[in-house]
């Protein structure tokens, strides 16, 4: 029998199965609100447990890519309103993806073409992103060094995830997740390598994990419900450039410990691969596990059979799938019935219009 398909209490909301789909970008908002195709995206997959939305930026700085809908403006907020209304009205939960780039933005989207910023003005050297040229043009260009926050603009960056989170309650989502992973600004703070400040921010374990613990923190407050906060970490991630350092599984211990204290819905791991490897072991889980007393979600590279181990094994409560949600809006449906699972079209990943966005069909039905 299935584990993978039953209901599960996840902090206060009730999920139809442990599926979740993992967020993820499509750059499909060129004003950045969210708006009706996307209510019919995220509706078209109210059948997984929990789905997370792509990260959505906190503040304009916070955007490190075009045509990403962010989560700042009374605007934005009533463009994720059709979202949420269209997901509860088929029974799901959705949490949204709290984002803020860091170092992983382009002039072009920064206000005032400034630089993008981070913990360190360390670069993140061979990253591109998607933005405008110098003519106005969109495509793929290097991401702009950036400059060091200050701490008093650490600060503000943290009342922006708070500010964000409030405004994701207003928007009616069931949660949120902040984004402290794959190389973004939280992650850029956890690495030595990107992180060489020599304040109460850098140096040790304890202030290299504070920013994202303060921000974790006023988004709790923000909310009023721990029970609603879930945080993304991608351990040993050495995407956009993060470089891997000696201190890493301690630094995610620590992280584990502390989140413990503060009883959120979830930690979500995301295993990013290094060279087509794991790099997030069952070793690492277990003892993960035992750092951090509340439930944890695992992505990258699941398929059915897998997830169903690794909960089996009590090393994880739920599973995320991105790529399989893509292609399988009813991926669930699927998974119970043992259906064959459609293979999404990378090259409509990011960008364009509703091709590769909201065309694939739910299993023997016909797209339209
Ligand atoms: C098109 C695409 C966009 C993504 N965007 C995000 C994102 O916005 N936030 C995030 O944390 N991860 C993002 N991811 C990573 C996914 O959440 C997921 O961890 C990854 O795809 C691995 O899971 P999979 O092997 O089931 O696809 C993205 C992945 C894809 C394929």
């Amino acid at each position: 029998m299935s584990n993978l398909l039953d209901r599960h209490e996840l902090g206060a909301i009730s999920l139809k199965n442990r599926v979740v789909m993992a967020p993820m970008t499509r750059a499909r908002n060129a004003d950045c609100v969210a708006a009706s195709h996307n209510a019919t995206y995220y509706g078209q997959r109210a059948g997984a447990g929990l789905i997370v939305t792509e990260g959505t930026p906190v503040s304009p700085q916070g955007q490190g890519y075009a045509f990403v809908p962010g989560i700042w403006s009374d605007e934005q907020v009533v463009g994720w309103r059709g979202v949420t209304d269209r997901v509860h009205e088929r029974s799901g939960r959705i949490f949204a993806q709290l984002w803020h780039v860091g170092r992983l933005s382009h002039s072009s989207l920064q206000p005032g073409q400034q630089r993008p910023v981070s913990a360190s003005e360390t670069p993140a050297d061979g990253v591109m992103t998607y933005a405008f040229d110098h003519s106005g043009g969109l495509g793929f260009l290097p991401v702009t060094p950036p400059r060091a926050l200050t701490v008093n603009e650490i600060e503000s960056v943290t009342a922006e995830f708070a500010n964000a989170a409030k405004n994701a309650d207003s928007a009616g989502f069931d949660g949120v997740e902040l984004h402290g992973a794959n190389g973004y600004i939280f992650e850029q703070f956890f690495n030595p390598n990107s992180n060489v400040r020599e304040d109460q921010y850098g140096g040790s374990i304890e202030n290299r994990t504070r920013f994202a613990l303060e921000s974790v923190d006023h988004v709790i407050a923000a909310i009023g419900d721990s029970a609603r906060v879930g945080i993304r970490l991608s351990p040993f991630s050495q995407s956009f450039d993060m470089q891997p350092y000696d201190e890493a599984e301690q630094t995610y211990l620590h992280l584990g410990q502390e989140l413990a204290k503060r009883n959120l819905a979830y930690v979500h791991i995301n295993d990013q691969f290094a060279g087509g490897n794991r790099v997030v072991s069952k070793d690492f889980l277990a003892k993960f596990r035992a750092a951090y007393s509340g439930s944890v979600i695992l992505a990258g590279g699941l398929n059915q059979q897998l997830a169903e181990d690794y909960v089996a094994e009590g090393l994880i409560d739920l599973a995320a799938f991105g790529q399989p949600f893509i292609s399988n809006p009813d991926l669930p449906e699927r998974f119970r019935n043992n259906w064959e699972l459609a293979v999404p079209n990378k090259d409509t990943f990011y960008g364009g219009g509703l091709e590769g966005y909201t065309d694939y069909p739910d299993y023997g039905r016909v797209s339209v």
